[in-house]
């Protein structure tokens, strides 16, 4: 054990990032595919089962859009290894990203889409991204702001269902599905089923992401229940839905959809769901279009009224003032103030740059903020502090979310896990890469027996 932890101490400053992660991703996220991914600018902290747990990846380089990481080091069979993957972000909301992963699936890290390489391994685009061609992906949800990304349920699942689960659960329709009450919300009623739908064990889940998958419909589903395991309930469900013949058919997978799944076939543990709608509830597009139009053009129509009356107004108001201070000037004023309170004048001569000088004052929506070396900060007082970028303040302490020390992540792994994994050792795709590249070395070294 002793051994295990000094490894890791002396090991752990190999890495040296050379890329950064885009500033919107800095944060808490909950994944689709795997627990909390906390990112700030240059590491990712991310939960790998398989090796008892967080593994940190710093961005290590860029290929197009794709992002590489590369984990610390930590002990695998009894050796040391570092774990990489191959991946892009890209923000469809705020709050929301889909993150695609192209490194391929690895037996020994419970199938998640990373590889395990020796410390000796150059990293290359070729051995990170070894699955270029995968088009599963998963959604990133910005820790607290599940209402900002929550939809309205794709029309096929919207109605008041009686199901049947998986072909053997709640036989006859004795299961049933309500999505009208608040159409962004399924919530099922299982009592007759002799399993839980959609991995959840409250039955709640809201509609996250929804697109069109040539007929079918596939749709993330977020699951309210207060805790999951990520082994019998999940945090996210991925349905493929369709309607067909008068009834509503459909498979759910947990966490994502797999690339082969359809709304008739998924590979265990998914299950297959088979409604039947008592009641519709779609909302009538073209009734809520004009609803809307009408809403809009109201609007606008108000805030121009609004701009004109404000315009005539503040028009007539500066002339009789402009008039006013032409004949005497205003009295408790210094010679030279202009009477306009546009300065900072009480700033002007502690020696301060010209262009800080010249700030302009708006005493209605900012705060004047001080730093440690009395430099005085102008920012929107709406925002929090912590959100203010270099372009709102002319000087920030941005502080940076420095609590999440880089931990041992094998400290906890126990030798039941280790004999695991070593048991596995064959499967471990990333052995197959260390043994190409050992047999290169070998063909040129085989006579001065290198190794
Ligand atoms: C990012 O996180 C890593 C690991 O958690 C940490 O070592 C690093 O200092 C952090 N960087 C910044 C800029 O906060
Ligand atoms: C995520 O945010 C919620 C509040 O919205 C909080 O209760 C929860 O602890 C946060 N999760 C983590 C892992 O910090
Ligand atoms: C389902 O319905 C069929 C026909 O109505 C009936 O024969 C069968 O017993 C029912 N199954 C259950 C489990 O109720
Ligand atoms: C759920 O379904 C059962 C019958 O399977 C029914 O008795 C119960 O009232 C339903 N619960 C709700 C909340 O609708
Ligand atoms: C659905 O049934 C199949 C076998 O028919 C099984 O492999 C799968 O685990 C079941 N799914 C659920 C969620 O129970
Ligand atoms: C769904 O259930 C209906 C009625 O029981 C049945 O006719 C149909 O074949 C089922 N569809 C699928 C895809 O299992």
């Amino acid at each position: 054990m002793l051994f295990l932890v000094l490894g890791i101490f002396s090991l752990f400053s190999l890495t040296d990032g050379t890329c950064t992660f885009p500033t919107q991703l800095e944060g808490l996220w909950t994944s689709s595919h795997n627990g909390d991914m906390t990112f700030n600018s240059t590491h990712v902290d991310y939960p790998v089962g398989a090796t008892g747990g967080n593994l940190i990846f710093e961005c290590y380089s860029t290929t197009g859009t794709k992002y590489i990481a590369k984990s610390q080091v930590f002990p695998l069979f009894s050796s040391f290894a570092m774990a990489v993957m191959c991946f892009d972000a890209s923000l469809l909301k705020t709050s929301l990203y889909q993150m695609n992963i192209y490194t391929s699936k690895l037996a020994d890290a419970n199938y998640q889409r990373i590889k395990y390489v020796t410390t000796s391994t150059t990293v290359t685009d070729a051995v990170a991204c070894d699955d270029n061609a995968n088009t599963e992906f998963h959604l990133l949800v910005k820790n607290g702001s599940l209402s900002d990304v929550t939809i309205q349920c794709p029309d096929v699942l919207l109605g008041s269902f009686t199901l049947t689960f998986n072909e053997t659960s709640c036989v006859n329709d004795t299961g049933a599905l309500e999505v009208c009450d608040d159409n962004t919300l399924m919530t099922f009623n299982h009592t007759a089923c002799s399993t839980k739908i959609a991995y959840s064990d409250g039955g709640n889940l809201q509609c996250v992401y929804s697109s069109a998958v040539g007929s079918a419909q596939r749709v993330h589903v977020y699951n309210l229940d207060t805790t999951t395991d990520e082994s019998t309930y999940y945090r996210f469900t991925c349905l493929m839905l369709e309607s067909s013949g008068g009834r509503v058919i459909g498979t759910q997978h947990p966490q994502d959809c797999l690339s082969t799944q359809t709304s008739t076939s998924v590979d265990s543990p998914g299950g297959t769901l088979n409604m039947t709608a008592s009641q519709t509830c779609v909302p009538t597009t073209s009734q809520s279009s004009v609803a809307t139009a009408a809403i809009v053009a109201g609007v606008l129509v108000t805030l121009v009224v609004l701009t004109v009356v404000g315009l005539i107004i503040g028009y007539f108001c500066w002339k009789a003032k402009c008039k006013k201070e032409k004949v005497e000037p205003r009295k408790g004023l210094p010679p030279t103030s202009t009477g306009m309170p546009s300065f900072l004048s009480h700033h002007m001569d502690s020696g301060k740059p010209q262009g800080f000088q010249s700030m302009k004052r708006e005493p209605s929506n900012s705060t004047l903020l001080s730093d440690s070396r009395a430099n005085l900060i102008l920012t929107p007082s709406t925002l929090h502090p912590n959100y203010i970028s270099k372009h709102d303040a002319l000087e920030i302490p941005v502080p940076l979310d420095a609590n999440k020390g880089i931990l041992p992540p094998l400290g906890n792994l126990d030798g039941s896990q280790l004999s695991l994994l070593h048991n596995d050792e064959t499967a471990m795709t990333g052995r197959k890469h260390q043994s190409k590249g050992h047999a290169k070395k070998k063909k040129k070294g085989t006579k001065t027996k290198k190794h």
